[in-house]
């Protein structure tokens, strides 16, 4: 509780304008920019795609985004998708992802909004698929699950292919991952990054830890295709395990895991053989994932106060 507390009051300074202002300002947190972010240009994020995937891993890309308030960021956010589709096929990536929120796409602008995102998911989708690419919907705060899990049935009626994200942090997610268990379906688990409040959530890391391990046991012992989004090293632990006994085989999951956290892990899962794909979160919004990314661990933000205090 204490740990969450201080987490917001650390993510609430970090997003402060004064903080963006002086951090841009800094040539000497570029290296912990550049290790989080690909910054704001779909260009920038192919390069260092590119860089991860020369090293056998495979792509996904992302805009993570904070605010979004009328449709001219709907459309910017999805022309840059389809702009870093066209460039990451033109640079010979193979396989790669675009994971895109509902909200990010129009979902939240209002009683148009969920048409909206419907048409601009269907463009970004389209897009995908044309270059041999797959989408997967990321999931927001518990307020939008319903809305977000109506316009995935409705988009995957048109694109079966199409993955989505469930949030072992919800006590709702054992029955929304029923529906979702169909053969090759991708589904990816994570723990969620967003508040619970009241009974819709666990109340401790280690109930969310647990429930993680549940929903993943039902995952690989069904025909969806698992996609499992942690850093955890015994989350990690134990997929091995359950990947042994349900007898798949490398093609049969993946890992997913963001970039610039635990990439020694990123390489050994690579290097040990398993299916490891990257998110490389991208778009002019970067600086507030980096807070967030940063008031997730406060090791790192205190490297990153250390240098904002520094007159070197
Ligand atoms: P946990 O937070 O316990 O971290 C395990 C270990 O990983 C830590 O001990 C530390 O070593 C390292 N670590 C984790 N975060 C770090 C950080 N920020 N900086 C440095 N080290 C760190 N969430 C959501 O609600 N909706 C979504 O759609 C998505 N989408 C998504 C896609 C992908 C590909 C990933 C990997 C994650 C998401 N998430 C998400 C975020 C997810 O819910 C969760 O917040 C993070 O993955 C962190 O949780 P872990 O499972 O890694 O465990």
């Amino acid at each position: 509780m204490r740990d969450s507390l201080m987490r917001r009051a650390a993510h609430k300074v970090a997003t402060s304008q004064r903080v963006e202002e002086v951090v841009t300002g800094k040539p000497q947190l570029a290296e912990i920019v550049d290790r989080f972010t690909a910054g704001d240009h779909p260009a920038k994020a192919v390069v260092v795609a590119l860089d991860r995937y020369g090293k056998g891993m495979d792509i996904c890309f992302a805009q993570p985004l904070a605010h979004i308030d009328d449709r001219g960021v709907a459309e910017r956010v999805t022309s840059d998708y389809l702009e870093v589709i066209q460039l990451a096929s033109a640079a010979g990536i193979k396989r790669f992802d675009i994971s895109f929120s509902l909200p990010s796409l129009g979902m939240v602008l209002g009683s148009g909004g969920p048409q909206l995102a419907l048409d601009n998911a269907r463009r970004v989708i389209a897009a995908a698929t044309a270059v041999g690419a797959t989408a997967t919907v990321e999931m927001g705060p518990p307020e939008q699950v319903d809305l977000t899990l109506d316009l995935v049935r409705a988009l995957r009626a048109e694109h079966p292919a199409l993955g989505l994200t469930l949030q072992a942090s919800l006590r709702r997610t054992v029955n929304d991952l029923d529906e979702f268990l169909s053969e090759r379906n991708r589904v990816r688990l994570v723990k969620g990054a967003h508040p619970t409040s009241g009974d819709e959530g666990w109340d401790t890391n280690h109930q969310i830890d647990r429930a993680y391990v549940r929903l993943l046991r039902t995952l690989m012992e069904s025909p969806a295709l698992p996609l499992v989004a942690t850093h955890d090293p015994r989350l990690v632990s134990i997929t091995h395990e359950l990947v042994r006994r349900s007898h798949r085989t490398k093609d049969d999951y993946e890992f997913q895991m963001l970039m610039g956290i635990r990439p020694l892990e990123h390489r050994r899962l690579v290097d040990t053989g398993r299916r490891l794909r990257v998110y490389i979160p991208y778009g002019d919004q970067w600086f507030d994932y980096l807070a967030h990314q940063l008031t997730e661990q406060p090791r790192t933000l205190g490297k990153v106060v250390r240098q904002l205090v520094s007159r070197r």
